[in-house]
């Protein structure tokens, strides 16, 4: 596995591997790697010939009083993950290297990034299109693999490639889940083991609602209190931002349930937001 840390250096590499007549699998991370990013690589080393994975905590997609400081970091532990899992060529480019001096160019997907997590963390969304725009034009990969837990993340970027012709085959993977259900999150880090128990609430909540909803219910604001509820009998002082229900292609709010709606939701867990959803 090689590492590469200069954009140029990495930008020549790809050239040489296409020249070579190979494809390319992306699959960017901001590091502290988990189960679920080594399921994208997985997925990756299928889809091309040779894999890339890029580490890089992006400042511009955190705001002010987030957790960009105190992101968890370890490039020996996740270099070691990737290696052992087939990883060929690691871009891990530092600041200055995506954000040169004078850096003023931004790219914005407009509508869809106004609601849930975009209303929630302002500037959120303008941070990670811009920095996957770079993370493309630097690594020209054929094909580039995002979760579907960061689900308003995957539908913005994917937005992103068609309206901007990225040259890309686009894949949103399934989310992987702890044994007790609970979607895997670098964040879950932050969490102690009596704290980490009562975080699996989310799901529990999601789950709830998907019964809910195979028994006949179909109320938006019934299946949001449920959920709430739900969460709630197993962490007493969960805080939930939102819970909202959309289309699962296009991302449009849904005035009632219905087969194959996305219900999506944001909350705190004893100070640590997380974010989970579930397909009906
Ligand atoms: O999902 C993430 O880890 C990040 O938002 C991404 C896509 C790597 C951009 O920094």
């Amino acid at each position: 596995m090689r590492t590469i840390r200069s954009p140029k250096k990495m930008s020549q590499a790809v050239r040489e591997l296409v020249a070579a007549g190979k494809t390319l699998a992306l699959v960017p991370t901001m590091g502290a790697l988990h189960e679920g990013h080594l399921a994208l690589v997985d997925r990756a080393r299928k889809s091309a010939d040779v894999t890339l994975a890029s580490i890089f905590v992006n400042p511009t997609q955190f705001g002010p009083g987030e957790d960009y400081l105190n992101y968890p970091r370890d490039n020996r532990r996740d270099l070691a993950l990737l290696r052992e899992r087939g990883v060929d060529i690691v871009f891990l480019p530092q600041v200055k290297d995506i954000y040169p001096e004078g850096f003023e160019t931004y790219v914005s997907v407009e509508k869809m990034t106004q609601t849930l997590e975009g209303a929630s963390r302002p500037g959120h969304f303008r941070g990670v299109t811009t920095v996957v725009a770079k993370l493309l034009n630097i690594t020209r990969p054929d094909v580039v693999i995002f979760g579907q837990k960061d689900y308003q993340q995957a539908l913005t970027l994917r937005r992103m490639c068609l309206d901007l012709a990225y040259p890309v085959k686009f894949i949103i993977a399934p989310t992987v889940r702890e044994r007790d259900g609970l979607a895997m999150s670098s964040r879950n880090q932050y969490f102690s083991p009596e704290q980490r128990a009562e975080a699996v609430c989310l799901i529990i909540g999601l789950r709830a609602a998907r019964k809910a909803f195979k028994a006949g219910e179909t109320s938006v604001r019934a299946i949001g209190e449920l959920i709430r509820s739900e969460a709630k009998t197993v962490c007493p002082t969960v805080k939930f931002e939102y819970v909202a229900v959309t289309d699962f292609e296009t991302f449009a709010p849904l005035k009632a349930l219905k087969k194959g709606a996305m219900i999506s939701l944001a909350a705190r867990v004893h100070g640590v937001r997380l974010i989970d959803n579930l397909r009906l």
